[in-house]
């Protein structure tokens, strides 16, 4: 598939076989180095959203980077999905599968308003596990999750479709298949 952000595409690290034999890993550490790319990458994401959201939630690690640089782009605030056990005052979690085992995402019971629109923000779907997860913690708030943002997607694995299906507007940048 062309993509028409190919000039970030090029600033995407390639390691293969990491984290085990046969994975090619998307590095985004790369693209982040570079000013230029990274301040790109975050005008090209928030250009593409139809509608301002009322917060921007990251998740826990690198989709705080892409969902603070994209919240202070929007000018809206930042709500912070933690891996489990982090946060100090009373939360929800929502548990999700990872390839051995399971993780928890937790946010504060009172992190945003019922009702508010919230885009999810973090660099890379693959599975969509984590997205899921996201999107069922924040709903069980009552807040309405309508779109989700990532740097690079890798469609073979089915996440960005798995959001669709859930009535999520998906926004990437890149896409990496075939491979
Ligand atoms: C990575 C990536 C996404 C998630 C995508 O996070 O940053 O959050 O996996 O995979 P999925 O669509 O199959 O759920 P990971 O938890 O590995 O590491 P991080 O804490 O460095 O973000
Ligand atoms: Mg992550």
């Amino acid at each position: 598939m062309s993509c028409a952000n190919d000039d970030l595409k090029a600033l995407i690290r390639t390691i293969p076989d990491f984290p085990k034999p046969g994975i090619q890993f998307r590095d985004v550490t790369t693209l982040l180095l570079d000013a230029t790319g990274f301040a790109a990458a975050i005008d090209r994401l928030a250009e593409s959203l139809p509608v301002k959201p009322d917060l921007v939630a990251g998740i826990e690690a690198r989709g705080f980077v892409v969902g603070a640089a994209l919240a202070q782009r929007l000018g809206t605030g930042l709500l912070l999905v933690r891996k489990h056990g982090k946060l100090p005052g009373e939360t929800i979690a929502e548990e999700y599968a990872l390839e051995y085992g399971t993780d928890r995402l937790a946010i504060h019971v009172d992190a945003c308003a019922p009702g508010a629109d919230i885009l999810i923000a973090d660099d890379l779907i693959a599975t969509g596990g984590t997205a899921l997860a996201t999107v069922r913690l924040l709903r069980r708030t009552g807040a309405r999750v309508t779109g989700a943002a990532f740097l690079v997607d890798l469609p073979d694995l089915g996440g960005a479709d798995r959001l669709r299906a859930e009535e999520l507007r998906v926004h990437s940048l890149m896409a990496f298949e075939g491979d």
